[in-house]
């Protein structure tokens, strides 16, 4: 059993009570780490939290330099959408914070780490899997998991050992969010037919009628200007999050497949990472080579598929970024998006290597293609279902 744990904190209230309960009835010692990851709400408040729960100790790291660059970067680069829609907000931030969580249970000696996920949902999977990959000898304690408390015996078990918890409205919500977006789900939209209420969005309330546009500048597949200002991409994803929400448009409504077997309706919002995706595929289309595009395109839900399943750490992703990065090479260029009220479109694009010829693509005066060459290639691409149609198709009948 260990004896010291690491616990990833996020101040609310199943993190706070579990701090307290695994010290009772674990007897370990806990540690509470706090990430940044750009989440809306305030870290501010947690150290007085997690140490009135109970905690020897308290880390709070600001994570959001590390997050765009180590692993939106490359999600960029993959175009990597789960069941070709959500952008992996949440699956995103596990591996990083447990890599944080690791490297805190070095420097305290710790011998395991702690979270605070139940056992329906894919962060516990995300939480653990990253920790066995980085660091197996560590214990997983997941005392949500295992402790059947009700919401009301959370908050009664609080109040009992005087764990100071903040307010303890009634939660309507499980809401997990960063610089890269937004998750809500639960409540009335567990009916799969129900309309969300308009007040679950936050990120994408519209505030904005006037068109505009909006240019994002990619280096190697990775945005890194808006307008033609050089940005850090967090503060690039951050402030396009503003620019594009104020036009409501971002929001996702899905039915997911969980990896532990169950189809969950979810909503998102995330406003900068569809743009900047929507962007950077777009850009691809001018700068990619056929046979690699259509190649990367095939493994883009593959690397989706595998950030989802909690496999961030993992020999096929290294594999894949490989692949992925020497793509990206040559996908350096502008994308001019549009917007208006709920949209958000491609108007524009260039780039310094673009393989779009004018010459070849124009039908006017100034084409060069060579229309005649095209006679004989369709004969041969066609032959061999003209020689299948005569002798076994709808040729060979009659
Ligand atoms: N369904 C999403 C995912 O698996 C979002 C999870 C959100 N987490 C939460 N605790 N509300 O990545």
């Amino acid at each position: 059993m260990a004896k010291r744990v690491v616990l990833a904190y996020s101040g609310g209230l199943d993190t706070s009570v579990a701090v307290r309960w695994m010290i009772e009835n674990l007897g370990v010692e806990v540690i509470c780490l706090s990430a940044d990851v750009g989440q809306e709400g305030t870290l501010d408040g947690n150290e007085a939290k997690a140490l009135g729960a109970g905690a020897i100790a308290y880390h709070q790291l600001d994570l959001r330099e590390e997050f765009a660059n180590e692993y939106l970067a490359p999600v960029i680069k993959a175009n990597a959408l789960y069941e070709k829609q959500y952008p992996l907000v949440s699956a995103l931030s596990r591996p990083l914070i447990v890599k944080h969580q690791v490297a805190l249970a070095r420097e305290y000696g710790a011998d395991g780490i702690a979270h605070g996920c139940t056992g329906k949902g894919n962060d516990q999977v995300r939480f653990e899997v990253a920790a066995m990959a980085l660091a197996p000898d560590l214990e997983l304690v997941a005392p949500v998991r295992n402790w059947g408390f009700t919401r009301e015996d959370s908050i009664a078990y609080a109040a009992e050992h005087a764990i100071p918890v903040g307010a303890t409205k009634e939660k309507l919500y499980s809401i997990d969010d960063n610089l890269w977006g937004r998750a809500i789900e639960c409540g009335e939209m567990e009916d799969p037919w129900a309309k969300p209420p308009e007040g679950v969005w936050s990120m994408t309330q519209q505030t904005r009628t006037d068109p505009s546009e909006v240019t994002i500048s990619f280096e190697a597949g990775v945005p890194v200007a808006i307008d033609g200002r050089r940005l850090p991409l967090h503060e690039l994803v951050t402030e396009l999050n503003h620019t594009v929400g104020a036009y409501g448009w971002g929001r996702l409504d899905m039915v997911e497949n969980r990896r532990v077997g169950i189809k969950s309706r979810e909503t998102y919002e995330a406003p900068g990472a569809l743009a900047v995706m929507l962007a950077h595929s777009d850009l691809e289309g001018v700068t990619l080579e056929r046979d690699l595009q259509r190649t990367k395109i095939s493994l883009e839900h593959r690397y989706a598929e595998l950030v989802y399943d909690g496999l961030w750490f993992s020999p096929l992703r290294d594999a894949l970024d490989a692949f992925i990065d020497s793509s990206q090479q040559h996908v350096t260029g502008e994308v001019r998006l549009g917007l208006e009220p709920n949209r958000c479109y491609v108007v524009g694009r260039k780039a310094s290597r673009s393989l779009y010829d004018y010459g070849l693509a124009t039908y006017d005066a100034a084409d060069r293609f060579r229309h005649a060459d095209s006679e004989g290639f369709v004969r041969l691409w066609g032959l061999g279902l003209a020689t299948w149609s005569s002798v076994q198709g709808p040729g060979s009948k009659g």
